[in-house]
Formats: structure tokens, C-alpha cells, sequence
């Protein structure tokens, strides 16, 4: 499964993606008001640092200035993946990016049929917000299932993007749920590092070594 950061923060980005294990990034206009930067150089900034998918949301809610926006998001660097809204407008702006070999991702997507639509339209990207569900008494990772099985059945190749995740454990459902990325907070992130486990196995290793009185370099 493909790690991508959920972040606008363009500095903490630079620092993740030095751990060699981050794909891509996406961001949105919530996370970019949030890191209070000019979008564009937030952007490049981003894009200088993480070589993968950067996803970059437009804001208008027709099709025709979703795809001049989309154009120019796209002239920061050739990894701008261009964030559509998942809606009659949204979709019709993808099928027109598809045609030109744009990357799309659809987000907002809550339902299994939604993200059908998303494959149709041909999206490169769709998002399901599992946090979301789960906060109004859904079943986010229910709904990566019911996806995963519709694109299985039809061969459609637009992949899931797990989106709105909120714990290590969503991580992990994702995963086991056959979601092909999933899109994490810096700080859900730093945790998947940790287990007790390893902290305390870690120490006793040392204390042992030390008492050996040896080195290895
Ligand atoms: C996905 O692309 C969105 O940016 C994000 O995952 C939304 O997460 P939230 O529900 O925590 O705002």
C-alpha cells in the first residue's frame, strides 16, 4: 500500500519525506488555509521535497473553471495530481483530464456507488473519507470493502485512496481491506513507528551490549 501525507505543511513534509518511505502527498483547501502560505509556493515548495502524487484541490463548481484551475495547478510540476469534488461537475471535469492524460483525484466520495461513478469518469484517484463516516455512525472501512470488490468485479483501475484516516488501526484496516494507498496525518504517521514493545526490547538489547564492554565501530 502507498503512504501519501495529508498535509499543506510544507516544511514538516520535507522533514517526513527524508524517512524515504512517503509516495505522495495530498492536501486540501481546509489543510492549505490551516499552513496559512500561498498556495502556489506551498506548492512548489511540497512538490521540491516529494517526488510522487501531490494532490492539489480545485475550488470552483463548474466543470469548465474546475479545468482551468486544474490546468494551472498543474504548471507548478508535472506530480500536481488535480483534486476534484465528487459531484455531476467534478466528474465531468475528470472525464475531460482523463482524456488529456491528466491525473486525477476524486475525493469526498461516501458511497460505494459514488466511487463506481469516480472509476467511470476515470479517475486516477478515489477518496473515501473513512473518518468522516465513521464520526456520523458509519462504517468507513466497510465502505473501502464494498469499493475494493465493485473495481475488482470490473477491472477498473482508478485506485483507492483511503482518505480521512484518523488512527494507526484505520492504517492497518485499510490495508487489510485492499486499499491501494491511504492518506495519513504527519501525526497518525509518527505513530505507526511505535509499539511498546520495541521501546522496551530496544533498551534491554542496549543495556545488554553495554555491559559486553565491546564496540562495533
Ligand atoms: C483527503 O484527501 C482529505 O484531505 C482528508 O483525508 C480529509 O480528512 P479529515 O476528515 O481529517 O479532514
Amino acid at each position: 500500500m502507498q503512504i501519501f501525507i495529508d498535509s499543506a505543511d510544507a516544511k514538516e513534509l520535507s522533514v517526513l519525506a527524508q524517512t524515504g518511505l512517503v509516495d505522495g502527498v495530498t492536501t486540501n483547501p481546509s489543510l492549505v488555509a490551516k499552513a496559512g502560505r500561498d498556495f502556489f509556493e506551498t506548492l512548489k515548495d511540497i512538490c521540491a521535497s516529494v517526488s510522487g502524487p501531490v494532490s492539489a484541490e480545485v475550488v470552483a463548481q463548474d466543470a469548465e473553471t474546475m479545468l482551468a484551475e486544474g490546468r494551472k495547478l498543474r504548471t507548478v510540476a508535472d506530480n500536481i495530481v488535480v483534486k476534484l469534488p465528487l459531484t455531476p461537475e467534478g466528474l465531468k471535469a475528470c472525464k475531460v483530464f482523463e482524456e488529456e492524460g491528466v491525473p486525477t483525484n476524486v475525493t469526498l466520495c461516501f458511497s460505494a456507488v459514488q466511487a463506481l461513478l469516480a472509476a467511470k469518469a476515470g479517475a486516477t484517484f478515489v477518496s473515501p473519507f473513512l473518518g468522516r463516516l465513521d464520526d456520523n455512525g458509519a462504517d468507513g472501512m466497510e465502505l473501502i470493502r464494498e469499493i475494493r470488490a465493485i473495481y475488482d468485479n470490473y477491472g477498473f483501475t482508478t485506485q483507492i485512496l483511503a482518505a480521512s484516516i484518523r488512527t494507526a488501526n484505520h492504517v492497518k484496516d485499510a490495508a487489510l481491506a485492499g486499499a491501494d494507498c491511504a492518506t495519513i496525518p504527519p501525526a497518525v504517521f509518527k505513530s505507526l513507528y511505535k509499539h511498546i514493545l520495541t521501546d522496551v526490547g530496544l533498551e534491554a538489547f542496549l543495556k545488554d551490549w553495554r555491559a559486553t564492554g565491546q564496540s562495533i565501530l
